[in-house]
């Protein structure tokens, strides 16, 4: 009998054991799951972003060249919330901040490099796109108080993909930037 008991207390000992081992497997397994999952993508009202008139004669902030697969050569312009805040280095950028860069094909020129004595003339090409940052903390508070937009031939390109990954790359920049990569070239 006395041997009897201990053999039920063991057996009561091994499957609470199992039990718990399968509780922490079942555990791991769902937290595994969770890491396995690709960032569910944060839902940014990407559909506000419009392409505001006359921004084509907003001022100068800078310019930048996207050598490899872009091989373009931009222009990076602000409306005058902008141009204010970049000249006087303030950030975070205030509300109603936007900032458009613009972008085209960049090419050599044969017909400026006929007047130098080897080829050294890049130009602006045909157009490429239009990308725009708007400050609006409000509307755009997933996305660091920044909406974007993209526009091809004036015309907004909506795809959610796209748009995701403005925001991604931006906020990599360290936070004092609030977001912009580019400096006022004076
Ligand atoms: C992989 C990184 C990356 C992605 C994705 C990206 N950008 Fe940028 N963006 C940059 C860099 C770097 C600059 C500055 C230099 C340049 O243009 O090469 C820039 C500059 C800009 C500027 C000028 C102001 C600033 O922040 O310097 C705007 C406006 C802009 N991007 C909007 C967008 C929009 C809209 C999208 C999405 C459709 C987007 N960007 C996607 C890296 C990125």
């Amino acid at each position: 009998m006395k041997l009897g008991a201990e053999t039920g207390g063991m057996q009561r000992l091994v499957l609470g054991l199992s039990g718990a081992l399968f509780t922490v497997v079942v555990l791991l397994q769902l937290t595994a799951g969770a890491q396995d999952k690709p960032n569910t993508p944060i839902s940014l009202p990407i559909d506000t972003v419009t392409l505001p008139d006359g921004y084509r004669d907003w001022k100068l902030i800078s310019v930048a060249h996207e050598a490899g697969k872009n091989n373009d050569i931009r222009a990076i312009l602000g409306n005058e919330i902008a141009v204010k805040a970049f000249r006087d280095g303030k950030r975070p950028f205030p509300e109603g901040t936007v900032i458009a860069r613009l972008a085209w094909q960049y090419q050599s020129s044969p017909r400026n490099d006929a007047v130098f004595s080897a080829p050294q003339s890049f130009v602006a090409g045909p157009p490429t796109n239009v990308q725009l940052s708007v400050k609006d903390s409000k509307h755009f508070a997933a996305s660091g108080g920044w909406g974007y937009g993209q526009f091809e031939g004036g015309r907004p390109n909506r795809d959610p993909a796209l748009l995701q990954t403005c925001f991604a790359c931006h906020a990599k920049l360290e936070s004092r930037a609030d977001f912009v990569f580019t400096h006022y070239s004076p």
